[in-house]
């Protein structure tokens, strides 16, 4: 690890996001948010991002588990903090893991207020919708901005059977809307909608007062997020509604690549890497 590696902690700290300015974008220019798992890629995303989400997607970006059930408070809090400390001006929100938050109000508060103190972060995100409600109100009247995850929900993929679009039935589609409904009458400050048929999305996000944040939903949408490590092309596979603006996969390997002929052919470290002998 190079020593050069540091946060820019120096200058001088920009307003950062609040839930309420974050809330009172409904309606207006698009909230922009990705996930950021690291300090560094926080710093990095930070100038373009309005909220920047801890995803329990890490648990296949970054420890290639092969869902997110497996996430622990711990590590979302570890990851939390990192990025706390890496975003100057996004709002920091970080996932609930499966497990944490579903028991009673009180475990979520528990769990939540944890994420918070240890984080440094301004709110959490849990996944669910009309069961979930109680959880919203009790979490948001403690002192805990709750953001609400509706649709494809990814901690329900064993009662789900997978990670298909969700919403292609009149039945699935009512009560997707009567979740979005619950969660943001119960005082959730946004709701992401993920993965359902657009016509649902744009409609949910015609109906909530607070912003609707899209992922594979609509263009209409209040805003958008993508897993940061998708839209990089980190991966050859990705879901329909992911747009790769780079392959750095690819770029990676090549680096690699390069890096490795350089030190079989002894052209890696080159005069300049060196450390001279104190002259005589
Ligand atoms: O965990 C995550 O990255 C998420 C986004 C996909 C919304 O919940």
């Amino acid at each position: 690890m190079s020593t050069t590696a540091t946060l820019n902690a120096n200058a001088p700290a920009p307003r950062r996001m609040t839930v309420p300015a974050f809330r009172a974008r409904k309606g207006q220019e698009p909230l922009v948010m990705l996930t950021a798992y690291t300090a560094r890629m926080a710093e990095l995303l930070d100038p373009c991002c309005d909220a920047l989400l801890v995803g329990d997607s890490l648990a296949q970006t970054i420890y290639g588990l092969p869902s997110t059930v497996p996430v622990t408070l711990d590590t979302m809090i570890a990851h939390g903090a990192a990025v706390a400390r890496g975003a100057r001006t996004a709002l920091v929100v970080v996932d609930m893991p499966f497990g944490s938050y579903e028991a009673s109000p009180e475990q979520a508060f528990a769990s939540a207020s944890r994420v918070l103190k240890e984080t440094g972060a301004a709110a959490i995100k849990l996944e669910g919708g009309e069961a979930m409600a109680a959880t919203v109100a009790f979490l948001s009247a403690r002192g805990i901005p709750v953001m609400g995850h509706v649709g494809l929900t990814p901690q329900a993929v064993n009662i789900l059977g997978g990670y298909g679009a969700r919403g292609r039935g009149h039945a699935e589609q009512a009560k997707i809307a009567a979740d979005a409904e619950a969660i943001a009458a119960a005082g959730a400050f946004a709701v992401v909608v993920e993965g359902v048929v657009e016509p649902l999305a744009a409609s949910i996000a015609a109906s909530l007062s607070c912003p609707v944040i899209g992922i594979g939903a609509s263009a209409s949408c209040d805003g958008q997020v993508l897993v940061v490590d998708d839209m990089l092309g980190m991966f050859e596979r990705t879901a329909r509604f992911v747009k790769r603006y780079d392959t750095l996969s690819e770029r990676i390997q090549a680096a690699a690549r390069t890096y490795s002929e350089e030190v079989k052919a002894r052209r890696f470290p080159g005069p300049e890497h060196l450390y001279e002998a104190p002259k005589a």
